[in-house]
């Protein structure tokens, strides 16, 4: 018999997007749409095996091997630069990484720049690019509340309808890259199981360029 392929999904609303995807190009398992606590379902048939897993820990069992594939957003990987593959853009869980500051905030280039944010490195390497001097401030959530309470000057997050950001008096004033989620491999699942991940990856792709064509059309 077929060895399964392990799938780490991100729990949440995305995760349940991308399942979705899986189950119409034939990678169904049924169990996983039942109102439980359960974190692993499989299914032999189809060949896959499915975790729910925190979505910024998918790299972490990916790039492990735990799974051997996962979906995860760009962020986490630009931020934490696992080593895996990245197989497919799912075009899905779409938002983008930006600077935003308090509406009508003006930036002194002479001056550091305290800036508040999730994704130190997505930071470190846009401002180092700049050449600009900054003052990190590590936070792991509520970033918004940094520049409200003057902790910071701005912040370095992801933005996706823009809403926490009107809410709270912010506005973006730089785009730094456009987020999307994606397909990840493990290095060493992907020459094992390779037949069943590209047969995979490759439905998904069909998938994903159908979707896309009904949104241009
Ligand atoms: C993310 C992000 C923003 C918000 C953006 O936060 O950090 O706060 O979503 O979405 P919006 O543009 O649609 O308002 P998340 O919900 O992940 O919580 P966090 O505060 O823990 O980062």
């Amino acid at each position: 018999m077929k060895e399964l392929i392990n799938i780490a999904l991100p729990k949440g609303r995305l995760g349940e997007k991308v399942y979705s995807m899986f189950e119409a190009v034939g990678y169904d398992c049924p169990s996983i749409r039942e109102n439980n606590r359960k974190l692993i379902f499989e299914n032999e048939a189809a060949g896959v095996r499915y975790f729910w897993v925190k979505p910024s820990d998918v790299t972490i069992y990916v790039e492990r091997g735990a799974a051997d594939i996962g979906v995860a957003g760009k962020d986490i990987l630009l931020e934490y630069a696992p080593d895996v593959y990245e197989l497919l853009d799912l075009c899905t869980g779409n938002c983008r990484m930006a600077v935003a500051a308090p509406v009508g905030f003006r930036d002194d280039p002479s001056r550091t720049l305290r800036v508040a944010t999730k994704f130190q490195n997505i930071a470190k390497t846009y401002y180092g690019g700049q050449g600009r001097e900054i003052d990190m401030i590590h936070l792991n959530g509520s970033i918004e509340l940094a520049p409200i309470l003057g902790l910071s000057d701005v912040i370095v997050d992801i933005v996706e309808t823009g809403t926490t950001l009107r809410e709270n008096h912010l506005e973006v004033v730089e785009n730094i890259v456009p987020i999307s989620a994606r397909l990840i491999a493990n290095k060493a699942s992907y020459q094992f199981k390779n037949a069943q991940i590209r047969e995979l990856t490759e439905r998904l792709a069909e998938c994903v360029a159908k979707k896309q064509a009904g949104a241009e059309a």
